[in-house]
């Protein structure tokens, strides 16, 4: 079977309450960082590895971001009459991907979402990207999928993305066992999620990227449920139990923008690279700082 990742999935089914009462008619995917919406943010993360087959899991009443990626002709009209073709450009820009969405209506889980899109995904490996979180690479910087999918590519095996996390933090996130390294990449031996600090396997933490081996499906189906959840990492511990799951640390910065101070970090920091605002933007952070 082809190494090539020629899909990816992302989960985006969650509610949003902590940012309620926004979220009550705007579906959390939408909200924005700077002028752009957290979703699409996530589906430039895959520009880098040429996939443009996206599968959106989202909640119901999402539609408004299968209108985000879909076309506008009466906007596009006036901006190309207007002579705005620079806003023109930027619209077109939503539509270069090629999406599916899919409607998760019971919440039971990440693994759950992924069953939802079993149509679409098959047996085929594919990427994984978590839509609470954005990714960040710099020019000099390798983005995270690109990273992941060359290493899925030169050795067949699964490859989750990493970040050494220390103290109470360690309980937020899937805890990873470690094996040995090579070429910056390691074997995982173990996967506990969201472990107590004692009970913590190391400082590695899964990341919300992911690509996945197509036997991934086979086994999710076979998870039982707790706390009314099936959990990817579950079928993930199984994987590396086997020696068949590898972690890779990530270049650039992480964004978690389901919690409302990493949301606001995003925003204030793609201000700070933005061609138009960025230069406004560090002198207000500057005059503010003096007076806090
Ligand atoms: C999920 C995963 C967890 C991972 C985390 C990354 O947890 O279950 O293993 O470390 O994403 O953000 P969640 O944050 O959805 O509770």
């Amino acid at each position: 079977m082809s190494l090539k990742i020629k899909k990816a999935l992302i989960p985006a089914a969650g509610l949003g309450t902590r940012f309620l009462p926004i979220t009550k008619a705007v579906p959390k995917p939408m909200l924005s960082v700077l002028d752009k919406p957290t979703i699409q943010y996530i589906a430039e993360e895959l520009i880098s590895v040429d996939i443009e087959d996206i599968i959106i899991v989202v909640s119901p009443g999402s539609e408004v971001i299968g209108k985000h990626f879909g076309p506008a002709e009466a906007l596009e009209a006036r901006l190309l009459s207007d002579g705005k073709k620079k806003l023109y450009d930027i619209e077109r820009e939503t539509q270069r991907f090629n999406v599916k969405f899919v409607v998760q209506k019971v919440a039971n889980g990440l693994a759950g979402a992924i069953l939802c899109a079993e149509k679409y995904i098959k047996n085929e490996p594919f990427a994984l990207l978590l839509g609470d979180e954005l990714m960040y690479a710099s020019g000099k910087e390798k983005p995270c999928m690109k990273r992941l999918t060359e290493i899925y590519e030169m050795t067949g095996k699964s490859v989750i993305a990493t970040m050494e996390v220390f103290g109470d933090d360690i309980s937020k996130y899937g805890n990873l066992g470690i094996g040995g390294e090579k070429d910056g990449y390691f074997e995982v031996t173990e996967i506990k999620e969201k472990p107590s600090v004692n009970e913590a396997l190391s400082n590695y933490a899964l990341v919300g990227r992911y690509v996945l081996s197509g036997d991934i499906m086979s086994k999710l189906k076979k998870l039982k449920p707790r706390n009314n959840e099936i959990y990817l990492t579950d079928a993930l511990d199984e994987v590396a139990k086997k020696g068949g799951l590898l972690a890779a640390p990530f270049e650039g910065i992480r964004y978690d923008v389901g919690d409302k101070f990493g949301y606001i970090r995003a925003n204030v920091e793609f201000a700070l690279r933005s061609k138009e605002i960025g230069e406004d933007t560090r002198e207000y952070i500057k005059q503010l700082a003096e007076k806090l």
